[in-house]
């Protein structure tokens, strides 16, 4: 039984991150992001690799600093172990054994989207399931029924590129930073969608439970019709001028798709919260909208954009969580990029609660 302060490490893709974290929340948290990769237009991962290998000593005494704790305080070390890019993985996995190893604590592997999964909970104690949870980042989009910790039903997943990186190539192609995300939502604010028409994949309304494009998502159409808007916007020489509606248009056709199909689930399974998670869950004009279609009745938990992004501290709530129930990683843990999530059951069909409603 651990009942006391976990260090959590985060290395799985370009944040090098530590937190502390007890059973009364967050006590410490350093991020440092790795800015090199701007120049690339995305992440490279043997430069991702070898930074986290050069700061996540200091990372680390940095989130000690903050926490006020000392080393000594520290009882068990929970590490994204997957999914990741290897290299960048391996940075963490393996200081986190050796921590451990040496300070006589038990580690544990950590899945990175259960961590995303736990970040709400972290600033807001009943943000705890039964809940739906839209994981949106970089990498995944996912929409998960949430029955308790540990217990998950996969209800649909994108087909194809991640909500975030569709964000992030949109915005390199109109000629903004990266992360893209951000830059988007900045440069739609003095946009008006709906100047250009884009379209919302996968929301045909002759979809019913049970049809796997019912709950599933697809960006990589969306994305290439941007692409092509502005090529041609490009060729009549608007481009620049119109890289505020384009955004605007863009950032409205994710939000509509992100918020039906969450909308579904909620309905069908009569979710009584929804918990947002991932980079893409920074996005606040995504906020507003889910938060006026669920109403006063049903809750919204969306964790600030320093958790909802890569951070260590959601990877030390789900070790904390995991190693209370008495879970211990071998010291053969190793990285593993295509890390199963812990269980995550796939839906086959969802039935409504009540057999007469559709
Ligand atoms: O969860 P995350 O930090 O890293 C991964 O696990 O992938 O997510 C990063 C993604 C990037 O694609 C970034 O563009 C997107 O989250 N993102 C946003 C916003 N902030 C970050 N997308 C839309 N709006 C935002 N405000
Ligand atoms: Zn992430």
């Amino acid at each position: 039984m651990v009942s006391g302060l976990i260090l959590g490490i985060e290395t799985s893709c370009d944040e090098t991150s530590a937190a502390l974290v007890g059973a009364h929340g967050m006590r410490g948290l350093a991020i440092a992001s790795q800015d090199v990769h701007a120049a690339f237009g995305g992440v490279v991962p043997e430069i991702a690799a070898r930074a986290h290998l050069t700061t996540l000593d200091a990372i680390v005494t940095h989130a000690l600093a903050e926490s006020g704790a000392s080393v000594e305080d520290v009882d068990g070390v929970g590490v994204t172990a997957g999914p990741g890019l290897v290299g960048a993985l391996l940075v963490g996995v393996n200081w986190a054994k050796s921590f451990a190893f040496a300070r006589g604590l038990p580690v544990l592997g950590v899945h990175h989207m259960e961590g995303h999964l736990f970040a709400a909970s972290l600033e807001d104690p009943e943000a705890v399931p039964p809940f739906v949870s839209l994981l949106v980042s970089g990498g995944h989009t996912m929409l998960i029924e949430a029955s308790a910790w540990g217990q998950y039903l996969l209800l649909g997943a994108t087909r194809d590129d991640a909500a975030g990186e569709a964000f992030d190539k949109v915005a390199r192609r109109l000629g903004l930073g990266y992360p893209g995300g951000p830059e988007i939502q900045r440069a739609a604010e003095v946009g008006t969608p709906g100047r250009h028409s884009l379209p919302r994949p996968m929301l045909s309304s002759t979809d019913r439970p049970g049809d796997p494009a019912y709950f599933d998502f697809s960006f990589s159409g969306l994305k290439t019709a941007a692409a092509l808007l502005a090529d041609e916007l490009e060729r009549e020489g608007r481009l620049a001028e119109a890289v505020p509606d384009v955004a605007a248009e863009f950032q409205e056709a994710v939000i509509d798709v992100l918020v039906e199909k969450t909308m579904r689930a909620v309905d069908l399974l009569d979710a009584p919260a929804v918990v947002l998670g991932g980079g893409v869950a920074g996005n606040a004009p995504l906020c507003e909208r889910l938060a006026g279609r669920l109403g006063s009745a049903r809750s919204l938990y969306t964790p600030s954009p320093r958790l909802a992004s890569d951070n260590a501290a959601m990877i030390g709530a789900v070790a904390l969580h995991r190693l209370e129930e008495g879970e211990r990683s071998p010291w053969s843990l190793n990285a593993d990029p295509a890390l199963p999530f812990p269980g995550l059951v796939v839906a086959d069909e969802i039935h409504p609660p009540s057999s007469t409603a559709f």
